[in-house]
């Protein structure tokens, strides 16, 4: 027994030296020490000796688990700082590697006028709303004194969505001075930037779709002239002090009277060129007082209240702000046309 009890010690320690994972040195454990393990067996064998031979048996018995105990402590430790290693070392930063470049995006020009825009509206005390692209022609026409039968309303004009001609994808941001009207309180000051949409040819100044910011002020004591002092001051803002507009009469349905809207050239100042086609002036918005009828139909007393409207169209404003000569490059997105904003 007592070679038996050798053995065991030499055959564990020499084990317990090599081991390799946590898995193996579980597996030592029990094979050695565990319930039905080796040291167990030898010990239920003491019963068959003498006597008088079994303490000191035991005593060795005693020893030999002890020196297995104290080499699976030191293998366990060794096993665990093997893998602390391993793991540091997978997850090791090597920070002589280069970085991946990061590559910061930009504001598109047209937003970047939009935001210049509303800084200044904001300012002057108009609040910013946001409606909806699908429209009901209601909205967009009926209540906009466009009424049946209007040229404007045509298939060939209007992207509808059923064949009643009742949802379509609005035609202008018009449809926004309604849903203002229906839905706050007098007096009104908005503005309603967003996405319109018609069937135009692709061209240097068309596109399907394109973006208008509505205006529009209700209150008491409202005039013509607080219609030009604002527009004036809006552009002067955005393209620097002294750029001249043009007032020309127009016809809106839903404004009386009406007017559009003309600014300087910023190609040639004003003396014609091919970007304002020889005029000298670029249209930039179209504007009036706010018919009665309109009003009435939104259930506002147009002998107390009065009103106008604009409404400018975005990419026309930008490309006059950023001396940009064709509107296709606004929506193509190409990085070589945006880096140079
Ligand atoms: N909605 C008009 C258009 O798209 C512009 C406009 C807005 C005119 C408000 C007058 C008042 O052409």
């Amino acid at each position: 027994m007592r070679e038996k009890l050798a053995r065991l010690r030499e055959e564990a320690l020499a084990r317990l030296g090599a081991v390799s994972g946590q898995a193996e040195l579980e597996e030592l454990r029990v094979k050695y020490l565990g319930k039905k393990g080796e040291i167990t067996a030898i010990l239920r064998e003491m019963g068959r000796l003498p006597a008088e031979e079994r303490p000191a048996m035991g005593q060795l018995a005693n020893d030999v688990r002890a020196a297995i105990e104290s080499g699976i402590a030191a293998a366990k430790t060794k096993v665990e700082a093997a893998a602390l290693e391993a793991r540091l070392k997978s997850e090791a930063l090597d920070v002589t590697v280069p970085g991946r470049e990061v590559t910061v995006g930009k504001r598109h020009p047209m937003y970047v006028a939009l935001d210049e825009m509303k800084e200044i509206f904001i300012g002057m005390g108009f609040t910013v709303l946001d409606g909806p692209e699908v429209e009901l022609a209601e909205l967009n026409f009926d209540r906009l004194n466009a009424e049946e039968g209007h040229p404007s309303r045509d298939w060939s004009d209007t992207f509808y969505f059923d064949r009643d001609s009742r949802v379509m994808l609005r035609s202008q941001t018009s449809p926004m001075q309604v849903r203002a009207m229906d839905s706050m309180e007098l007096p009104i000051r908005i503005i309603a930037p967003g996405r319109v949409y018609r069937k135009d040819e692709v061209d240097a100044t068309h596109s399907p779709m394109f973006h208008q910011v509505e205006g529009m002020v209700i209150d008491k004591g409202v005039t013509m002239a607080d219609l030009k002092g604002t527009l004036n001051t809006v552009v002067e803002k955005l393209y620097g002090a002294g750029t001249k507009t043009r007032f020309r009469p127009h016809h809106f349905p839903f404004t009386e009277p009406s007017c559009e809207v003309d600014v300087q050239c910023h190609k040639c100042g004003g003396a014609g060129c091919p970007t304002c086609k020889g005029e000298g002036w670029i249209e930039l918005l179209g504007a009036g007082m706010i018919h009665p009828h309109v009003l009435e139909m939104a259930g506002i007393d147009p002998e107390v209240w009065s009103g106008w409207a604009f409404g400018f169209g975005l990419e026309r404003t930008a490309m006059r702000r950023f001396m940009i000569d064709d509107l296709r490059l606004i929506f193509e997105n190409d990085v070589r046309f945006l880096r140079q904003f």
